[in-house]
């Protein structure tokens, strides 16, 4: 009765505040009310503060730290995929019932979708966690509508949790912000919601949400770039892991936005959720994984898409499509991999202007294009790269056979001429609109700016404004002019730099002179890469920079701060000898 009398509740969702509870786990086909799990034993992951793919893989239910392998139960899925019915329960809490409960224990009520075995279990969230999380080695999600229930049932799960009851990763959920198409305020106040976090289960991660409304006529609305930074301002200082519940069916559309922010932390990640009528499509979402790591999404999507997704996913040879401002993770570098194994190649560029081709070695790795401007006579003025006995290519064409090339490549467009730079980021904005931009694409330029202004270079104000109106969507590489490096990176240059990339909404990567660099006093590459979170260096060689010899010290310095974010564009030979140290330290 308990039960019935909760539904009737629950269609009046306007005025009830709910906590939905969810788990989170896998698929076992033999998991059935009653079979326990083991029990979970590694000290480290069996905490409510443990990352969920961790957590899994300790007790072997998972096989990779992959977001796509985790399966989601809860009241929303279909009945069919339902064996483990326990799953199925959401517990509602009244406005009323909020403060009462925490009174005298009694006023939660459990609404159960039919299943007749359930009714006799739990009526408190503390029976109903003991009763099904108990035996069960799910993780556990917490979805809060009202404020109000977030202190008592925390409450409740500190109590728990003390008693070493509560041996799994926890998510406690609430929409905290104002999200696309919603034209109300109905959010979980932020501050509240976070502090009473903070105040009484600081260990759970966060799940801070968007209250979102899908509008099938205006597809293209999505999240705009307010709504992400106001989230990363909120939770951006905070200590927990953090995942993003976002709408899947808008995330493809405001990907830069979403790029942006899993790239201000490692403690973040997301979790794609579907409204019941959302045409998600399996093409937006096999872009989102291949845009990210994959520990980096968590899938909470119904059935068809959701199996179509996963089987092309799991294609290693499906061509994928990248987003051109990422990073060049997890195209050319795995998640925290050695970025000294991304290699830099000029291509061999053959035949004139009108029919030339552009020659590849090697299956994968960033292209190098010198690109100028060829002004031909009458008309625009086209940016070209120049080829091997002065014929030129235009970029356009050379990019569209770069995007036919098989194998994993990014592009890396040197601007060598200030007027070059307009043009060239008008052509990438083309081929993008074009969907034929499908690569990361860096673009640097030498600049010109505060205690390194010198004529004949972009001015660095010029380059960023550039960047922002005409193609925003690539990462942004900034050099110093060689003028002004005899005493290698001092600490005016790096101070005006630092200033002149603040706020950057692009990824920055500093390009640094190998020459200069081994001149330098220490610490050059760690103020840079403490920049942003994103921020990376490369480390460039100049053919006037000497010998191995001569600049191996500031190369295998610039490695000893961080072997994830600092490249290396250096000449064979030098990167073998560079390879060769590297294995002997
Ligand atoms: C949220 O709660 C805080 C603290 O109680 C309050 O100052 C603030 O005005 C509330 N915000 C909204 C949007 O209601
Ligand atoms: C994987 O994708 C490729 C290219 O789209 C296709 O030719 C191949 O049949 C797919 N393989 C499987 C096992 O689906
Ligand atoms: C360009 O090269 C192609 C093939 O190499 C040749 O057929 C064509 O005549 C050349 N065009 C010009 C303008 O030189
Ligand atoms: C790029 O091309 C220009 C001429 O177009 C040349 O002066 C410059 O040295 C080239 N830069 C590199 C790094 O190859
Ligand atoms: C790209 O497409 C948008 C709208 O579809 C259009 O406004 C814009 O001018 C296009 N840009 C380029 C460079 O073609
Ligand atoms: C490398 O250059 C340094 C200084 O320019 C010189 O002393 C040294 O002999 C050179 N080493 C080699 C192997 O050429």
């Amino acid at each position: 009765m308990a039960c019935k009398k909760c539904s009737n509740k629950w269609s009046l969702a306007g005025v009830a505040s709910v906590i939905l509870v969810c788990a989170i786990g896998l698929v076992l086909g033999y998991m059935m009310l009653g079979v326990s799990q083991p029990g979970c034993k590694e000290d480290a992951v069996c905490r409510p503060d443990a990352d969920m793919l961790d957590y899994l893989l300790s007790l072997g239910q998972i096989s990779q730290r992959d977001g796509l392998l985790v399966t989601w139960y809860h009241a929303a899925n279909s009945q069919k995929d339902m064996r483990a019915a326990l799953e199925m329960c959401v517990l509602i809490l009244t406005e009323e019932a909020g403060p009462r409960w925490q009174s005298q224990g009694d006023g939660l009520g459990l609404q159960c979708t039919p299943h007749p075995f359930l009714v006799h279990f739990a009526n408190t969230l503390e029976q109903w966690l003991d009763a099904v999380w108990g035996p069960s080695s799910l993780g556990i999600k917490l979805d809060f509508k009202s404020i109000k229930a977030v202190g008592p049932s925390l409450d409740l799960l500190r109590r728990l949790t003390d008693a070493g009851k509560v041996r799994r990763p926890v998510w406690i959920n609430a929409d905290i912000l104002k999200g696309p198409n919603v034209p109300i305020s109905i959010q979980v106040n932020a501050t509240q919601f976070l502090a009473l976090v903070q105040e009484k289960y600081p260990e759970a991660t966060l799940s801070p949400g968007w209250t979102t409304l899908y509008l099938p006529l205006f597809p293209k609305s999505t999240y705009t770039r307010a709504m992400i930074e106001k989230m990363q301002e909120l939770v951006g200082a905070l200590p927990q892991r953090v995942t993003f519940p976002v709408r899947a069916v808008m995330v493809r559309a405001a990907w830069p936005h979403f790029s942006w922010l899993l790239g201000q932390s490692d403690r973040y990640s997301l979790t794609l959720w579907q409204g019941v009528s959302d045409p998600v499509s399996v093409d937006d979402l096999l872009y989102i994984r291949d845009n990210c790591a994959n520990h980096q999404i968590y899938y909470d999507l119904f059935e068809p898409v959701l199996s179509q997704f996963k089987q092309l996913a799991m294609n290693a040879t499906r061509k994928r499509s990248y987003y051109s401002g990422g990073s060049l993770i997890p195209l050319l570098q795995l998640p925290g991999g050695d970025a000294l194994s991304v290699e830099w190649q000029v291509p061999d560029i053959r035949g004139n202007a009108t029919a030339a081709t552009v020659q590849l070695s090697g299956k994968e790795g960033m292209i190098l294009l010198n690109v100028s401007l060829q002004e031909p006579g009458a008309g625009d003025a086209v940016p070209v790269v120049y080829a091997s006995g002065d014929s030129a290519l235009a970029l356009e064409s050379c990019l569209l056979q770069l995007a036919t090339h098989p194998g994993r490549w990014g592009v890396h467009l040197l601007i060598a001429e200030p007027s070059a730079l307009r043009p060239a980021l008008a052509m990438l904005a083309h081929l993008s609109n074009l969907s034929l931009l499908s690569l990361p694409v860096w673009v640097e330029a030498t600049v010109s700016h505060g205690s390194f202004a010198v004529p004949g270079y972009v001015p660095g104000k010029e380059l960023l404004t550039a960047v922002a109106e005409v193609f925003p969507h690539v990462t942004v590489a900034l050099g110093w002019p060689e003028e002004v490096l005899d005493s290698g990176y001092e600490e005016q240059l790096l101070t005006d730099m630092l200033e002149l990339s603040k706020g950057l909404w692009q990824p920055v990567s500093f390009q640094l002179q190998s020459g200069p660099l081994g001149r330098s006093k220490a610490g050059v590459v760690a103020r840079l890469l403490a920049a942003s979170p994103r921020a990376t260096v490369t480390v460039q060689h100049s053919p006037w920079a000497g010998n191995y010899t001569s600049v191996r010290e500031g190369l295998l310095a610039a490695r000893a701060v961080d072997k994830t974010r600092v490249y290396y564009v250096l000449p064979q030979s030098y990167l073998e000898d560079l390879l060769a140290d590297v294995g002997r330290n």
